[in-house]
């Protein structure tokens, strides 16, 4: 039986950063009222640096923290909705930059959560014994799909990516993941791909926005976050009381707050750093975890549990020892 483990992580966020006053240029906000109702005071933005050029910079930070040959890698798997292109996928751009030769590579696509998804991938196609060394990638422009004119959503947003290198190992130290769906036909949480065209009409594809009913949303978020956990701790034989820490999808403070409470666990055990980065999808889990090693929030051989919601509506949890 072969087991897997965190090799190594690495993150990488865009120089520009637009604090909550700076948005008040575009909509009628205050930085009272987002950090307030979300938690976030700022997010870094991207001005031209595409999703393959963050996913590149925190790949490159995730193979140097693992400290392997990066020819060892043999898979490469990136969580985006904010591809560069609809085909090649990032993950095969990505491949060619890192120069990794012959890896298997394809993008996937479960918003938010999309992380736990790679993980998900990454750890069973190791663990079925067909591959070694997987580079998982969560990385978003998030900004270029928000709507500079809707304050209900262009204030939670940011770009950035992370990145984790998930290797075979002696010992099982990712434990268990689990991932889900219930399909959003109420479309709660929403961007849609430019219309079907009529080559009669020959007209140019525009690209819609993200649109999203937020208490909605909320209330999916403080139900599947906790229920997540629970069902892990359950499955597993553990309590809440057994948790080093918990890393959950930066998306809101007050989420994060409420799952909390619900689970009855410490907020001093919950990792937050949404007031830097604001939510940035695929990319929230895996900046989240890469900070809270580097700053030592997380240690060598604490149990951890990551958990993450999103749109499709998606969510995953994994059970963790570093
Ligand atoms: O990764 C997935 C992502 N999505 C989420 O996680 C979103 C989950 N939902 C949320 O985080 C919250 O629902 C929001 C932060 C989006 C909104 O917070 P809320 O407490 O649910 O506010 P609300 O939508 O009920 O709006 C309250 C008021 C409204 O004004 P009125 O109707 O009471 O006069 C809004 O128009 O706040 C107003 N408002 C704002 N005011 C200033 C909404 N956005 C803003 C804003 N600045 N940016």
């Amino acid at each position: 039986m072969s087991f897997t483990k965190i090799a190594g992580t690495g993150s990488y966020v865009p120089q520009t950063v637009f604090t909550n006053d700076d948005l008040k240029q575009f909509v009628d906000t205050s930085d009272e009222w987002i950090f307030t109702r979300t938690g976030i005071r700022e997010r870094h933005m991207t001005q031209g640096e595409t999703t393959l050029d963050l996913a590149y910079h925190a790949a490159i930070n995730a193979i140097h923290s693992a400290q392997i040959d990066k020819n060892e890698i043999d898979l490469i798997i990136v969580a985006t909705v904010t591809a560069d292109y609809a085909f090649p996928g990032v993950s095969q751009l990505l491949q060619a930059q890192l120069e990794i030769e012959g890896a298997t590579a394809f993008d996937i696509n479960a918003a938010c959560s999309g992380f736990l998804y790679a993980m998900q991938i990454a750890d069973k196609m190791i663990k079925a014994g067909g591959f070694h060394n997987a580079l998982i990638v969560g990385a978003e422009t998030l900004t270029r799909l928000t709507d500079w004119r809707d304050r209900n959503t262009c204030v939670l947003f940011g770009d950035g990516a992370g990145a984790m290198i998930i290797s075979k190992s002696d010992t099982n130290q990712i434990t268990d993941i689990i991932t889900g769906a219930q399909g959003d036909t109420d479309l709660l949480l929403v961007c849609k791909n430019p219309d079907l065209k009529d080559p009669h009409v020959n007209a140019i594809s525009s690209q819609d926005h993200i649109h999203m009913k937020g208490q909605e949303v909320f209330k999916f978020a403080t139900r599947i976050m906790p229920k997540t956990v629970t069902d892990l701790l359950e499955r597993n034989h553990l309590t809440i009381n057994d948790l080093d820490c918990v890393v959950a999808h930066q998306a809101n403070q007050r989420i994060i707050d409420k799952s909390a409470r619900d689970l009855g666990i410490d907020m001093s055990k919950m990792f937050s750093n949404i007031h830097k980065y604001g939510n940035t999808s695929a990319a929230s889990v895996p900046i989240a975890i890469d900070e809270a090693i580097r700053t030592n929030f997380l240690k060598k051989g604490d149990r951890f549990i990551t958990v993450a919601f999103g749109g499709g509506l998606t969510w995953g949890g994994a059970l963790i020892t570093l």
